[in-house]
């Protein structure tokens, strides 16, 4: 090699010893490889030598460029090792740091909504569609077309919410029970009628089992025939599957409302056991709501002609449910919003209850729990 290209190798050989860092070593790179580079530079004056001078030089030439970018790569070894080191040195993990929660785990569904999904799963794979109302109603969907006139004791009876906004000039009200949305529905639809309708509704009460907001679900099936046989049927297949349970019994008492005629209460077989409160088995029974065939009267509230049609409706409350099943004791718990019950008596969200996978799988719960 001659005495310049030697010269030049032991000075770059020097510049890349000395480079202690990516980018230093990158300058080096750019000044002896790159386009300008000397080393590039070496190589272009190839092609104004003689062809015997190209075939001593070619070769050293090459040579020079192979040694100088082995030592630059050699290099950058040894600088990304350091900075590997030093980075690892620096980022350490603290392995007694607890694990942090997904924050799809964190959340929790409410165990009245968990149990209006798994209402809503139950009848509609019985061939109930869902139906809705608002909550703020008119004095005529909450009472006069279900058959309570005005000054009937029964307005008295729901203990109203009257508003201050007036419709036809009676105050609105908050609904009492779910029972207008079957005037509603019925209006805007043709028998066959399978529908339940879910929600909010409203009386001014407050104890250890009453709120002045609670839920309610509505279900009303009508056609040509159908008959309180059906309802016992609808009503048993409807508990057995929301508590999970083989069969369950459920007995009739004669009642009244303005409404259904005949009206009857709904009770629940079950018996306790210890503080347990157990359904299904037992010879207590448990009242869990209203029902009764549609009276004609608001049959004919609602459009529908109460001489070729015939049906029957029923009122649970959600709540009382929600209760029996997930055995929370005291129902103003629900809706005073502390985390620590959500947290306790929550679900998670991606246990989405149905018919096939379980309603109420808690296994996400219990395993996000435990850490
Ligand atoms: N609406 C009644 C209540 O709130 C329940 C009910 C619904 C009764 C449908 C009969 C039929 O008490």
């Amino acid at each position: 090699m001659s005495a310049d290209a030697k010269k030049l190798e032991a000075e770059i050989l020097a510049a890349i010893d000395a480079a202690d860092d990516a980018a230093a070593l990158e300058a080096v790179r750019v000044g002896v490889l790159g386009k300008k580079g000397s080393v590039s530079a070496l190589l272009k004056t190839l092609g104004g030598m003689t062809p015997e001078e190209r075939q001593i030089n070619g070769p050293l030439f090459n040579v020079l460029r192979d040694t100088i970018a082995a030592a630059i790569g050699a290099k950058k070894t040894i600088i990304d090792a350091a900075a590997l080191n030093a980075r690892l040195a620096e980022e350490t993990l603290d392995m007694t740091l607890p694990l942090e929660v997904d924050p799809q785990f964190e959340g929790r569904i409410h165990p009245v909504a968990q149990v209006m999904e798994e209402i809503a799963a139950i009848f509609a794979d019985m061939g109930f569609d869902v139906a809705e109302g608002p909550d703020i109603e008119s004095q005529f969907y909450n009472f006069t077309a279900l058959n309570i006139p005005e000054a009937h004791p029964a307005r008295q009876m729901h203990d109203t919410f009257y508003m201050q906004a007036e419709e036809e000039g009676a105050p609105l009200v908050l609904r009492t029970h779910t029972s207008p949305v079957q005037v509603r529905t019925m209006q805007d639809s043709a028998p066959p009628f399978r529908f339940i309708a879910p929600g909010r509704t409203y009386r001014c009460d407050s104890d250890q089992t009453h709120t002045p907001m609670f839920h309610q679900v509505e279900g009303v099936v009508g056609d040509e025939t159908t008959h309180m046989g059906h309802l016992k049927h609808t009503l048993e297949a409807f508990l057995a599957a929301f508590f999970e349970v083989e069969n369950i019994a459920i007995r009739f008492r004669p009642s009244y409302f303005p409404f259904t005629e005949p009206s009857m209460e709904i009770d629940m077989q079950c018996h306790r056991d210890g503080d347990k409160l157990v359904v299904g088995a037992g010879d207590d029974w448990m009242e869990i709501g209203g029902s009764g065939m549609v009276n004609p009267h608001v049959l004919r509230h609602a459009g529908i002609d109460a001489d070729k049609y015939q049906g029957f409706a029923f009122g649970m409350g959600i709540d009382r449910l929600a209760m029996l099943k997930y055995g929370a004791p005291d129902l103003r718990a629900f809706f005073e919003a502390d985390l620590r019950w959500l947290k306790h008596y929550g679900f998670v969200p991606i246990d989405v209850p149905g018919l096939a996978g379980g309603l109420s799988n808690k296994s996400l719960t219990t395993l996000t729990s435990a850490t």
